[in-house]
């Protein structure tokens, strides 16, 4: 089926988070949400079932498990079984099980950073200490000395991976994969390997965590979700996968105390798009990443004091505000970072009318920066990149 990502689909009114944070006027690119209809089999599957008008409890027997196994072995040739994965209602819910089942109170859980946030929210919510290992500022390749260093700590026992990464889009080589794997074997650190955007991933096929080494299998799990491919987040419904029977007895036992269960809606949407559906994501992905090429060129031939360069992998970009930032910062006589950030953050709301997420949501190394979504149809992508450049020209020294 041939998938038109051009058209604009109104979500003004549809219980959006990502419409319904702003004003009207305001053109919102934050939260990782597409603007894209999901896949047509996952619309009419859906329809067809809320048309019946009866919702009693559902049969889950296997569902999550057979289309996580079934994406993963077909797309990234990873031998998963069935009984090598498990449902949880989301990637998020999957971190913070996986904190309170593998770690104690005290332990350290470690990730890269800039990171995606709920990576500290939730070990610091459950009495863990979050501890980011900092990527090479530029390149974000990773410091290896770094990273040996807080994982040879005593108490670091869980490492949060995102791969590819949220923010910067990183796409970690098989090679960096298999170094930290080595380090995490070393120091028995176990792995969380969050995979969610691994159908974004543009230097080659997307290489999950576990199928590097069986040694590796035995010490991580991974987290994956349909949500952001085919735009199913309100669905609550994701996998985790170990080929460690243990590691994955836990989750399941824990998933089973809280009673946690899929929807109906879950789980055809995770059946349907995980099993009908590649060629959607095939066409989404050279969508975005025309999408990524416009912005990057446009940025950098257009717009003064940005800078971006393009990512590996997510449908993320991660533009570098820095010579923005200092100019604003300037202008009022600003001297604090956070304080620079947080004019940057209302120039970009309040006089480009553009809804971003600020760099430092990501922690501190995200001073300078915003990130930007850029799964939405090129007019709309256009269309922010429009306002974005009139209001940084509006600025002196930036007049054009
Ligand atoms: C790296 C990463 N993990 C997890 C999530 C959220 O996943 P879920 O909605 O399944 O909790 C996101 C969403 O932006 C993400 O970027």
């Amino acid at each position: 089926m041939e998938y038109n990502f051009d058209l604009k689909v109104e979500r003004r009114g549809t219980d959006s988070i990502k419409y319904g944070a702003y004003a009207e006027d305001v053109l919102p690119m934050w939260i990782a949400d597409a603007d894209f209809s999901a896949p047509a089999p996952v619309v009419e599957a859906i329809k067809a079932r809320a048309a019946h008008g009866i919702f009693g409890y559902p049969l889950e027997e296997k569902i999550v498990e057979e289309a996580a196994a079934h994406w993963m072995r077909t797309r990234f040739n990873w031998p998963v079984k069935p009984d090598m994965a498990a449902f949880s209602p989301s990637v998020v819910t999957s971190l913070a099980m996986a904190v309170d089942i593998y770690t104690q109170p005290g332990d350290q859980v470690l990730f890269f950073t800039p990171t995606y946030p709920p990576f500290f929210r939730v070990a610091r919510t459950a009495g863990r200490v979050a501890t980011g290992c900092g990527l090479i500022p530029s390149t974000y390749q990773i410091d290896f000395d770094d990273l040996e260093k807080k994982m040879s700590a005593q108490n670091a026992r869980l490492f949060f991976l995102c791969n590819p990464q949220n923010p910067t889009g990183r796409v970690f080589t098989r090679a960096e994969l298999l170094k930290i794997g080595e380090l995490c074997l070393k120091h028995n650190v176990l792995m969380l390997s969050d995979e969610i955007h691994c159908d974004f991933a543009y230097t080659g096929r997307h290489i999950p965590f576990p199928a590097l080494a069986e040694e590796l299998a035995h010490i991580s799990l991974t987290a994956l979700s349909p949500s952001k491919t085919f735009n199913l987040a309100a669905l609550h419904v994701s996998a985790v996968i170990s080929g460690n029977p243990g590691l994955l007895h836990r989750f399941k036992a824990a998933i089973s105390k809280a009673a946690v269960h899929p929807s109906s809606f879950g789980l055809l949407g995770i059946k349907t798009a995980y099993t009908e559906c590649a060629d959607y994501a095939d066409q989404l992905a050279a969508y975005i990443r025309k999408n990524q090429e416009y912005a990057v060129g446009h940025i950098n031939r257009n717009i003064p004091g940005l800078k971006a360069y393009l990512p590996e992998g997510t449908y993320l970009l991660w533009i570098d505000c820095a010579e923005l930032c200092r100019e604003l910062g300037a202008k009022q006589g600003l001297d604090r970072g956070s304080l620079k950030q947080e004019r940057l953050v209302r120039f970009f709301l309040d006089e480009a009318k553009v809804g971003l997420n600020s760099g430092t949501d990501f922690g501190d190394e995200g001073l300078g920066f915003m990130r930007v979504n850029l799964a939405c149809p090129l007019d709309t992508l256009k269309e922010g990149l429009r306002r974005i450049e009139r209001a940084v020209k509006s600025l002196h020294p930036f007049q054009g």
